[in-house]
């Protein structure tokens, strides 16, 4: 029986969470030790048409007409074959596994969107552009954020670092040369819409404020472009430290966060910052790779979860 297997990675925002959603600029890079994969099987035997979805991990076990018609999984079926031009799935078996926590700031769900879009397309005999995959699971992310930047579906479906300004073409950042980030888990679970939300009532609230901040973030996103170009990394921690201290501000940092970000700087990273919503969930720490593995035991050891070493490319 024929069987398509699609993959998406997760994300981290590297500089400019938030302000993104307002139209500055931000830079997000994947996250390719942690993926999202969909597994789709023929079922020549079942009636025409029926599609049987298994997601253990959120004990999914349905056929898609059962499921709500804005149902993010149901919503990335019909969108991609729509964009491909079928009018039926044929019958099959779909399984979406994640390796990615939800609700901790690495882009799960838009992972999930992008792995099964791809698998559907191909299922179909189809293949999309990423930019065509990035829009559906852009269309997904909207039920599950409410105003998403679209930064978190553009980086996993590119698979690439990217410098993202919300309705601009998309601008791959070239990173002269790699470097090493430490990522761990606050074990907060935070959604990102509600962090999105606070953020968009307070700037309601106090737009004045709100726009200083945010003006701030953009200074050092651009800032971080140029040296991350240059490939002068050692000037990024102090950079992630001054865009930490302005996500306090906007109020989406928490005590938890606040103490492993000090953790790990004690421990001998050169910054660090939350990275997406906020709130909870990841935080990110700039390391020489001679003391990674001292900032990864002392996080593990001050109670993070999930951590992990990469190397940014
Ligand atoms: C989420 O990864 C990043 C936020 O800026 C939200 C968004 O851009 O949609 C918090």
């Amino acid at each position: 029986m024929p069987a398509f297997t699609a993959h998406a990675p997760a994300k981290i925002i590297l500089f400019g969470e938030h302000a993104v959603v307002y139209g500055h600029p931000a830079i997000a890079v994947p996250v390719t030790s942690l993926q999202a994969r969909a597994f789709i099987r023929a079922d020549v035997r079942a009636p025409r048409g029926q599609v049987h979805l298994l997601a253990p991990a959120i004990q999914l076990d349905a056929y898609l007409e059962e499921l709500a018609p804005h149902h993010p999984l149901r919503r990335v079926i019909e969108l991609t074959a729509e964009r491909v031009g079928a009018s039926y799935l044929p019958a099959c078996q779909i399984t979406i596994q994640s390796a990615i926590p939800v609700a901790s700031g690495l882009g799960s769900g838009a992972a999930v969107s992008v792995a099964l879009s791809r698998a559907v397309a191909a299922y179909l005999g189809k293949s999309l552009s990423a930019e065509a995959v990035s829009e559906i699971a852009y269309e997904v992310e909207k039920i599950y954020h409410g105003t998403p930047s679209g930064i978190d579906n553009t980086v996993i479906a590119l698979q690439r670092a990217i410098f993202f300004v919300r309705g601009k073409p998309i601008q791959p950042l070239h990173i002269q040369c790699p470097f090493t980030l430490v990522i761990a888990d606050s074990g907060i679970s935070s959604p990102t819409a509600a962090t999105v939300a606070d953020v968009r009532a307070a700037w309601q609230q106090n737009t004045a404020y709100y726009e200083a901040l945010f003006d701030q973030i953009a200074a050092i996103v651009s800032e971080a472009r140029a040296f991350i170009e240059k490939g002068e990394n050692s000037r990024l921690g102090e950079l992630m430290n001054r865009n930490q201290s302005l996500l306090q501000q906007l109020g989406v940092s928490c005590a938890e966060l606040d103490y492993l970000i000090d953790v790990a700087l004690r421990a001998g990273a050169a910054g660090a910052k939350l990275s997406g919503g906020g709130r909870g969930g990841n935080l990110i720490a700039l390391v020489d790779p001679s003391t990674s593995t001292q900032v990864a035991q002392s996080l593990k050891e001050a109670g993070a979860g999930g951590v992990i070493i990469t190397t940014v490319r």
